[in-house]
């Protein structure tokens, strides 16, 4: 075969040792090497080394992503998977948070990254965090950042697909997904998880409901998996007694004050051009915006900007964006 032509064929080439293709590509390299192209056969092999090496540092990514041989259980009628696994390019992690709440989350990270060190003195990172507040502040974000930041994978729990309209199947739902990742350090996400107790009017057999919620609870308790559970909720009402002694932490994720619509105002407006604009002036009129709500804001006014054909943005694109969304913010 012509020499430029195995080389550029040997670049092609993916896998780890094991594979089938790379054993081929070893036993051409020893045929090279035996016709005396020694020097072709050296150059074939250092392609071929480069391209196992990043193969398996490929693959060594995907492994933090989510352990090889994990698979997520699925409920057992509708074969629907049990939890979502979200990849890391995927998550969003860029918060805007008030400085207390940020130190908070950023020693629930620490305390993880840290967690050998802190078992030789028999000390337990924070491992159960519960998130409160009203909906578009970051509960939900908040979760994905921690993984991102960890870097641990990402496990978002389907209740649509747990809570099952036969009796009995909530409740092994729930366990089957509590045992299948008994060893496997991630993030998993309980987000709204008061859905479950509101299912209760759905139809659901209140018995059934109730047997869930404890089961719930007693999964909670006993959870000592090597990850971090995160459970949200809009209701502060459901925090009792009960759920509190459950959790390591409990954080209210609370509107934007002013210091933080500005902030969100720059972060989310920081690839667009400004003309004009005082982002301090408008945050103060957002008073009142959840986050969800100021960043839509944000990014109508940058579309109006641009779907107008103008090259820079101005306060009064801010200024009509807020007029328009202000009715989302009443409907609260
Ligand atoms: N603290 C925050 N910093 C930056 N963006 C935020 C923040 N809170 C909410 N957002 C924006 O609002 C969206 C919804 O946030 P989410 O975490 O889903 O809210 P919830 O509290 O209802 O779970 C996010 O995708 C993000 O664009
Ligand atoms: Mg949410």
């Amino acid at each position: 075969m012509n020499q430029e032509l195995l080389i550029r064929l040997f670049r092609a080439i993916e896998g780890d040792s094991n594979d089938d293709i790379v054993k081929i590509a070893n036993k051409v390299i020893e045929d090279q090497s035996r016709l005396g192209h020694s020097k072709l056969a050296g150059k074939l092999q250092e392609i071929l080394n480069k391209n196992i090496h990043s193969y398996s540092t490929f693959r060594g990514e995907l492994k933090s992503l989510l352990p090889k041989g994990v698979t997520i259980p699925t409920d057992k009628r509708y074969n629907i998977p049990l939890a979502t696994h979200i990849e890391r390019d995927k998550l969003r992690h860029e918060m805007v948070l008030p400085e207390g709440i940020e130190s908070k989350i950023k020693l629930i990270e620490r305390e993880y990254v840290a967690r050998e060190r802190l078992k030789s003195f028999g000390l337990k990172p924070k491992q159960k965090i519960l998130l409160y507040g009203s909906p578009g502040n970051g509960k939900s974000m908040t979760a994905e950042r921690i993984a991102y930041n960890i870097g641990l994978p990402f496990l978002k729990v389907r209740f649509e697909a747990i809570i099952s309209s036969y009796l009995g199947e909530s409740a092994s739902n729930l366990k089957k997904l509590f045992e299948s990742i008994r060893s496997v350090p991630c993030v998993l996400l309980l987000d709204e998880f008061d859905f479950i107790a509101k299912a209760r009017s759905k139809g659901q057999d209140v018995g059934e409901m109730h047997r869930i919620v404890n089961i719930l609870l007693n999964l909670l308790e006993d959870y000592s998996a090597p990850g971090i559970l995160v459970a949200t909720t809009n209701f502060e009402g459901i925090i009792d007694f009960a759920l509190f002694r459950r959790f390591d932490e409990i954080i209210e994720m609370p509107k934007p004050s002013k210091v933080e619509i500005t902030r969100l105002l720059e972060q989310s407006l920081s690839s667009i051009r400004k003309h004009d604009v005082n982002l301090s002036s408008a945050a103060t009129k957002l008073k009142g915006f959840s986050s969800a709500l100021v960043v839509k804001v944000a990014q109508d006014a940058a579309k109006m900007a641009v779907i107008g054909g103008k090259k820079e943005m101005k306060q009064e694109h801010l200024l009509s964006a807020i007029k328009e969304n202000t009715v989302f913010n009443k409907r609260k």
